[in-house]
């Protein structure tokens, strides 16, 4: 039989793909550009990097359209605001009502292809482009349903093209449904350089922004806002913005400084614990993790024999979702179940272990220095916490483990304790019972 021939048979000549040494790659490309929102700068590490597409995504009524507004006027560079949800008029009115000033840089897009939308850029050659939003735009090129995922991967796809090509930076918006289930902005997530996200967690008028992907710089930054009748307007003390209705003196309540993400926020953990007459059971675990309480109740009922129901929130509806906050959920619930409460202007954090021992947490200066500034003068910390630490005026008191930790702040509850015969009974692990090397209280 005969070998086939012709230009099929041979192996394809490829011209070799470019390449370029890393050492000539210019990097002055990724500089961000400030947008004037600071907050948001300041999640993003400096602004808007030409180039490069952004997705903010929240829920409906976040805030989303405001802040892109806020945005586009405070860019001072040429922007087209392409609003397929609303009628310029509304545009117009809400600029007045932000104080946007409405110069000529700021020019508003109503047609809602992305072949338009290109070919504006490249007629106006602006510095930004945010399309409101990415779900009611849509891609001539793509013959699926507006709206749908296809459609708006598509959409992104080429808008993220263009951005590239153009140099120009891109803020796409995108709904996304109260548990982010929604096709749409979560697969757009590695289309795209960056992905803020808008969320309303607290009380009504607070907003939290989020760098969730960020080519450009850090994640976990956090930025927060207040919507008022003027638009989003950034809350300049964050850090301890939870404790205004804070009780005094009220057992049950204990001040954390937490983290979210890299930012410190002082809040109050509140915790009530039924008649011990059953086992140790969560019955609610508000704005905290439910198995993080689960393991904390868990080491408690080890260690002083913790029992009966367990409920536990986060005073001010926001959410304190890290391990550091272990040790301040352990003496809330231990200054509930004996009625006694925290010694005053203490705060506690530290991550638990499984035995009961404190382990040390990200960002402890942080934290000492932003319990500090607003007026807590002593601070129960991990024994390993660093020794060369800022102690702000603050008494610092290192602590080993748990019971240490509650004697650091209740003072001693032995005596208060309903179910102290079930600790003794349990022998080593009792309160105070515990065989260590060390001192497990060091004030410095
Ligand atoms: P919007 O930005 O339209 O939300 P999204 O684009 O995320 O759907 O804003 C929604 C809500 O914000 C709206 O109910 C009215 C309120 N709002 C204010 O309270 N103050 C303001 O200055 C603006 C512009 C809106
Ligand atoms: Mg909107």
């Amino acid at each position: 039989m005969e070998e086939p021939t012709g230009p099929a048979a041979g192996p394809a000549t490829v011209a070799p793909a470019p390449l370029q040494p890393l050492g000539v790659v210019d990097v002055a490309d990724a500089v961000p550009h400030p947008t004037g929102v600071a907050e948001f700068d300041r999640v993003l590490a400096g602004g808007l990097v030409p180039g490069s597409v952004t997705l903010l995504s929240g829920p409906p009524g976040v805030g989303k359209s405001t802040l892109a507004l806020q945005l586009a006027g405070g860019t001072g560079g040429s922007t087209i605001y392409v609003a397929a949800e609303e009628a310029p008029a509304q545009i117009r009115r809400r600029a007045i009502r932000l104080g946007v000033v409405a110069d000529e840089g700021l020019s508003l897009g109503v047609d809602t292809s992305v072949a338009a939308i290109v070919a504006a850029i490249d007629a106006h050659r602006p510095g930004l482009v945010i399309v409101d939003s990415i779900q009611t735009v849509h891609d001539d090129a793509s013959d699926s349903v507006p709206g749908s995922v296809t459609q708006v991967r598509a959409a992104a796809q080429r808008l993220a093209a263009a951005a590239r090509a153009r140099d120009v930076a891109v803020l796409l918006i995108g709904h996304v449904t109260k548990d982010g289930q929604v096709a749409g902005p979560r697969t757009l997530e590695h289309l795209v350089d960056t992905v803020v996200t808008l969320d309303a967690e607290a009380e009504a008028e607070l907003r939290f922004l989020r760098a969730i992907k960020h080519r450009f710089g850090p994640v976990g930054e956090l930025g927060v806002f207040r919507m008022q009748t003027d638009g989003l307007r950034a809350v300049p003390d964050a850090a301890g913005m939870f404790l205004a209705d804070r009780p005094d003196g009220v057992a049950g309540s204990v001040i954390v400084p937490a983290l979210d993400g890299r930012r410190v926020l002082v809040s109050e953990l509140q915790a009530l614990v039924g008649d011990p007459g059953g086992p140790a059971t969560v019955r609610l675990a508000q704005g905290v993790d439910r198995d993080r309480l689960g393991l904390v109740v868990a080491v408690l009922a080890r260690t002083v024999g913790l029992a009966g129901e367990v409920f536990c929130s986060v005073a001010g509806g926001n959410r304190v979702d890290e391990p550091g906050a272990d040790l301040a959920l352990a003496v809330a619930l231990v200054s509930a179940a004996g009625g006694v409460p925290v010694r005053p202007g203490t705060v506690v954090c530290g991550e638990l272990g499984l035995v009961g021992e404190v382990r040390q947490v990200h960002g402890i200066q942080d934290r000492i220095r932003e319990a500090a500034r607003l007026g807590f003068r002593r601070c129960v910390v991990p024994w390993g916490s660093p020794q060369n630490l800022d102690r702000a005026g603050v008494e610092l008191i290192r602590v080993a483990d748990v019971a240490h930790a509650v004697q650091a702040a209740l003072g001693d509850v032995s005596s208060s304790l309903p179910y102290r015969a079930t600790a003794r009974a349990q022998g080593p692990h009792a309160v105070g019972g515990r065989v260590s090397p060390r001192p497990t209280v060091l004030v410095t």
